[in-house]
């Protein structure tokens, strides 16, 4: 069975000349405006789960939560109907595995097809955008990729490589993010109880918690010219493994780094957004989606605690981390809004 899959490089992987042009492209699609326009939607998104959760009094946040959120939000700024999402859902989850996991020989067939069926989606996908663009990043980036002045960087498969990653980049990491920060908010109890009392920190409290428990732990590089790095000498060609939660960790920087405290005020200087020129372009969309999701939950769940004794399952990959399961309880008769109770 042959998908017409062709491997291609992808922004993350790119240098300059072409990078710089490419991200500018890209960046063109996620204006203020269209933050403001992914604002209302995140909130109706977060709505929509609470309140589906709240007169429960139980729920595992990423089966229930979390991992729909960020992908509803990531598709809808690609411009995916609706309709589509059932069909390309649970290709978003496989991608971590075949990009940066350890599958055995059989996992890797299973996940070669599943990647190539999401390969002749995004053909597809861009092929109607083509045909009829939206106001949609990716319709923007098609848009730019068509003008004249652009046409020595014209590359249908660039596009589609584009899409695949979008789809990763904006969904694995936040639905990790969201689980991390969830648990260390709700292992620091005070943590937790200091936002439910003051919401204004909700954004500071997804900073700290991306500092403490990154989701992007590692990141990759290559040398492309012999570097000295810490008093060592790399020579040109060393892939490199970045330590990025590590870092937000490093003591020098963050004084008592082990401890998980909301109110830190250098915690935004993490660097799980990474670092330099291939800085992560939807950290603006991320911190976003954070800010509204912890501070819907203390609003509406205060009394919500973390089920005793749970193991903390995480997907075994490199570079993407978050546990598979954060079970939570509470009493629904406690719920402060009173629509949210049983
Ligand atoms: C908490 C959530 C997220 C984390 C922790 C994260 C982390 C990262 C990291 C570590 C990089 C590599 C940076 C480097 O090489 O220095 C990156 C790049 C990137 N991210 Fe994110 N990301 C998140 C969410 C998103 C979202 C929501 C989107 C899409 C809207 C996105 C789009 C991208 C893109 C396009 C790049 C490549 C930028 C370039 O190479 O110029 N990310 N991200």
């Amino acid at each position: 069975m042959s998908y017409g899959y062709v491997p291609t490089k992808s922004l993350v992987d790119e240098d300059a000349p072409l990078h710089p042009r490419r991200r500018k492209m890209l960046r063109k699609g996620m204006t203020p405006a269209i933050l403001t326009k992914m604002e209302t939607y995140i909130r109706e998104l977060t709505d929509h789960y609470i309140s589906e959760m709240a007169p429960r009094g139980e729920a595992d946040l990423v089966r229930d939560m979390f991992f729909e959120l960020p992908a509803l939000v990531i598709f809808r700024l690609m411009g995916v109907p609706d309709e589509d999402l059932p069909r390309i859902r649970k290709f978003a989850k496989r991608l971590s595995v075949w990009g940066f996991g350890n599958p055995t020989e059989e996992e890797q067939v299973e996940l070669c097809h599943e990647i190539g069926q999401y390969w002749q989606y995004a053909r597809e996908h861009i092929t109607k955008l083509m045909a009829d663009p939206g106001s949609d990043i990716m319709s923007v980036f098609i848009t730019e990729m068509q003008l004249p002045e652009n046409a020595d960087q014209y590359d249908e498969h660039y596009m589609y490589t584009l899409m695949l990653n979008l789809l990763f980049a904006g969904h694995e990491t936040t639905t990790n993010a969201l689980a991390g920060a969830m648990r260390a908010l709700l292992e620091n109890r005070d943590q937790w109880e200091l936002l439910c009392n003051d919401l204004s920190l909700a954004a500071n409290a997804g900073e700290e918690s991306l500092r403490y428990y990154s989701s992007v732990p590692h990141w990759r590089r290559i040398t492309t010219k012999e570097t000295v790095l810490g008093g060592v000498t790399l020579p040109s060609g060393a892939t490199i493994m970045m330590a990025l939660g590590s870092a937000g960790r490093d003591e020098a920087h963050f004084p008592d780094g082990d401890r998980f405290d909301i109110r830190r005020e250098n915690a935004k200087d993490h660097l799980a957004f990474g670092v330099g020129r291939h800085l992560c372009l939807g950290a603006p969309l991320a911190r976003l989606e954070m800010e509204i999701v912890l501070g819907e939950l203390a609003r509406r769940l205060p009394h919500m605690q973390l089920v005793p004794g749970q193991v903390w399952e995480f997907s075994p990959n490199t570079s993407h981390r978050g546990p598979e399961h954060v079970h939570v309880t509470w009493d629904p008769a406690q719920n402060p809004l009173p629509g949210d109770r049983a």
